[in-house]
């Protein structure tokens, strides 16, 4: 293998921006990897000089570092048991659920976790060669917890800097894992740790306190060498990108489209989403549904369209929620659909930016209702798209994102009764009172956008040197 070249700004992150893909002939292409972390990073580091270490997305690869989409790409292998036992296992098994709420039970197994320390070590032992002396390295989120600690000890002249994706969970939950001081120690080997909100930051600083019996004051923990400061800053979309879309004449003609072609009801509500437990896609469809039930609406007044990226196809839980999905919406068609018309549109695929920002401007209604989520950048990509004022947004108190967009129809999504209601009056919104709540959401998320959350983690981080 060749040296890789040095870098003065480094992100680490357990995936690439691209995954690798086989495609029918056998031929190995790239593809736009899932989820709101690669979306978030992709401009901040177009518009940086720096190096992308990750995995690539198929096991048992190794890949030279390369160029894609103006960034610099430093792959690391992941084998088909790395795969196994330490992604899908303690970091989508175990981390994943546990730092949800637990909506789904984690599983606690020390062989996952010996993978997990064992992969973070390589990640660390990564990013260690590809810095520059005195470099920024930015880890990010619950895959690579331990890489902080690991990569200053390789290199105590860096400065590191870890992102949390992913809410952080009260002391109550917390105290379930059996790694957990070694999770915290892990975390204080960066010099800021960044959360998505202030909740999540005080309960880090609560947990060092109690579990690792250390000394906090205020967003400080006080070490014997050295203080690590913990903060939130609330992630956010590349507001212009979004709104250079939705200008894009090709992108409002599909959206006129993709209304006809579901029939042109009075409203066409949309979800989007990877396909995961946390996104309560089965309590929005039901409330969608209940409201034919409670025929308080019927065909040709809504089409719901949901869109669920395949996510995580090995983990148990995910297998067993997409035949619960699918079981769900074919049981709503068959109730209340009619010839050619069915009530719910569902599609189990991924799509192009274009594509997306065209589904945003058919949506007369956005339902966002996860359970649990560190913030959503859906319900913000969607306000960012809407410069015609007309969407309704349908957001969960549960996501980051309700901390920011007050103004968004919210709801309990565990609330059935009330999801409905809200649905039904975001569908019923006259254009005055659509305006006055989007201007406001859209204010908000132009003002802070992905650039601004970068600036700020990166300028915190540069002011402890
Ligand atoms: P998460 O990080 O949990 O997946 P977010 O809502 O924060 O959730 O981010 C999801 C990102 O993935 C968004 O940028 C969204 O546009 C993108 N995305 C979600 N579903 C799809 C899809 N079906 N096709 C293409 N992109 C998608
Ligand atoms: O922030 C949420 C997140 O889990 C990212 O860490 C992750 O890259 C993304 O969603 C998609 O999940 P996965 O990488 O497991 O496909």
């Amino acid at each position: 293998m060749s040296q890789p070249k040095k870098s003065e700004f480094v992100v680490v992150a357990n995936r690439l921006p691209v995954d690798r893909v086989t495609d029918e002939d056998g031929e190995g292409t790239w593809r736009r990897s899932p989820g709101g972390l690669v979306t978030a990073i992709v401009p901040v580091m177009q518009r940086r000089e720096g190096a992308w270490v990750g995995w690539q997305g198929s096991p048992d690869e190794d890949l030279e570092p390369f160029e894609a989409e103006g960034m610099t790409l430093q792959p690391v292998r992941l084998s088909a048991a790395d795969v196994e036992l330490y992604y899908e296992g303690f970091s989508n098994a175990t981390l994943w659920p546990l730092y949800h709420d637990v909506i789904a039970q984690p599983v606690y197994r020390r062989k996952l976790w010996e993978a997990y320390e064992r992969v973070n070590r390589r990640f660390a032992r990564a990013a260690a060669e590809v810095a520059e002396e005195g470099a920024v390295v930015w880890v990010q989120d619950y895959q690579l917890q331990l890489v902080p600690k690991m990569l200053r000890e390789l290199r105590p002249d860096l400065r590191i800097g870890f992102f949390l994706h992913i809410p952080f969970p009260p002391m109550e939950l917390f105290q379930q894992l059996p790694w957990r001081k070694e999770i915290l120690e892990g975390l204080l080997g960066a010099d800021l740790v960044g959360f998505q909100s202030r909740d999540a930051a005080s309960n880090f600083v609560r947990l060092c306190r109690r579990i690792c019996d250390l000394k906090t004051q205020r967003h400080d923990v006080m070490l014997d060498d050295r203080t690590v400061r913990a903060d939130h800053f609330p992630i956010s979309v590349d507001a212009h990108e979004l709104i250079a879309l939705a200008e894009d004449e090709d992108v409002q003609q599909r959206a006129v489209q993709i209304r006809e072609d579901l029939g042109n009801p009075a409203s066409v509500l949309l979800g989007v989403d990877r396909l995961d437990y946390t996104k309560g896609i089965q309590q929005r469809l039901q409330a969608f549904t209940e409201l034919f039930e409670d025929r308080r609406i019927k065909v040709g007044d809504a089409v719901f369209v949901q869109v669920a990226t395949p996510s995580r196809e090995r983990v148990e839980e995910y297998r067993i929620l997409r035949d619960e999905i699918e079981l769900q919406v074919g049981r709503a068609n068959g109730m209340y659909a009619e010839l050619g018309s069915p009530i719910i549109n569902y599609m189990h695929t991924s799509y192009t930016r274009k594509e997306l920002a065209a589904l945003y401007l058919a949506a007369d209604v956005m339902v966002v209702t996860p359970l649990r989520d560190g913030m959503n950048l859906v319900a913000k990509e969607y306000v960012a798209c809407r410069a015609d004022l007309k969407g309704s947004l349908v957001l969960s108190e549960f996501a980051g994102a309700a901390d920011e967009l007050h103004r968004a129809y919210l709801v309990n999504p565990y609330d059935i009764g009330g999801t409905k209601q809200r649905m039904y009056e975001a569908m019923h919104a006259g254009p005055v009172e659509r305006a006055r709540r989007m201007r406001s959401m859209r204010k908000r998320v132009i003002e802070h956008d992905v650039d601004l959350w970068a600036k700020e983690f990166l300028d915190a981080l540069e002011a402890g040197r």
